[in-house]
């Protein structure tokens, strides 16, 4: 089981890169395939065993959110919401979760961040031991968004918010580990060039301490984030494909629930049960039947 044991989905922001679509409804609640945005981070915590977790949203946003996750407490885990006033960046919004976090480390994910195949993060989440690190994947794009540089050793040596060119070409992803210093970090960071708050600024203080860690994230681990209309686009095919071919399903929080044990075959068969006839419900009495054979 992983040493951290508490989680936070960071899921407020502006969404203008999804403009027209988010003038109304927040990002996270979109559909990718045939679930709400929120599902996919959310299972992805989960699959590391991590059972309290904590969605940060605008004051706007976090009704709707207790609505998408009004099930989430028969899926044997516990979900807090705190209001980001404004979308002040990333490292304002992890601050907001400080009351929460209580100086435990935790493992954050952005609520736009899409991950599958991610046996590979689960290892390392379960050995985190302290300071911060970050996943990182090579990508051409790294441009557009926080780039790391590593040494010969690994270690990081430069951490740069959206920098004009990515000599390295490793992204930063939206999925990080923090010891119980975090939400210090995050009050001491100023506003940065973009007027946002930016995580990038956390963890190069983590990296001034020598307390910061890197992974690379192999082609094995799929990585995206789903905050432009083509991305959007993609993550769900990737979801259609592993449903339609019977593949493990992605981003489903009863399955990773039972599949982690935190809830037993007979709830799981309930949960399914209790849902209307959908596609999603198919799926899911699909994967309960391949899980018990
Ligand atoms: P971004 O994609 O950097 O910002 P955004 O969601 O506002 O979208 P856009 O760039 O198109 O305007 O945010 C990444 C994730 O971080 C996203 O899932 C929301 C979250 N976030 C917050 O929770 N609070 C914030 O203040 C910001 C900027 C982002």
């Amino acid at each position: 089981m992983s040493a951290i044991k508490k989680g936070v989905i960071l899921a407020g922001g502006s969404g203008t890169r999804l403009y027209p679509l988010t003038s109304s409804l927040n990002k996270h609640l979109w559909p990718v395939y045939d679930k709400p945005m929120l599902y996919y981070p959310l299972a992805t915590l989960m699959g590391a065993g991590i059972r309290n977790i904590c969605i940060v949203g605008s004051p706007r946003d976090i009704a709707a959110y207790r609505a998408v996750l009004e099930n989430a407490g028969r899926w044997g885990i516990k979900i807090s919401c705190r209001e980001q006033s404004e979308p002040f960046g990333i490292a304002h919004a992890l601050g907001c979760a400080a009351d929460f976090l209580e100086g435990d480390g935790s493992a954050v994910i952005l609520g736009d961040n899409f991950f599958c195949g991610e046996e590979f993060l689960y290892g390392n989440i379960r050995a985190f031991r302290g300071g911060a690190l970050a996943f990182t994947q090579k990508t051409p794009e790294a441009r557009r968004f926080g780039v790391m540089e590593l040494d010969r050793d690994g270690k990081p040596v430069s951490v740069v918010e959206k920098p004009p060119v990515a000599d390295s070409g490793l992204a930063i992803t939206g999925l990080y580990l923090f010891d119980g210093a975090v939400a210090d970090h995050c009050f001491a960071v100023g506003v940065a060039e973009r007027g946002e708050m930016e995580i990038t600024d956390v963890l190069a203080r983590y990296m001034s301490a020598g307390e910061l860690s890197a992974v690379v994230l192999g082609p094995k681990t799929g990585w995206m984030d789903m905050g432009t209309p083509e991305s959007l686009l993609q993550a769900a095919l990737v979801v259609r494909q592993a449903a339609q071919n019977d593949a493990a399903l992605i981003g489903c929080p009863e399955k990773t629930a039972y599949k982690m044990g935190f809830i037993s075959r007979e709830e799981f068969g309930a949960l399914i049960s209790a849902m209307p006839p959908c596609e999603y419900r198919q799926n899911l009495l699909r994967a309960a039947l391949r899980m018990a054979s």
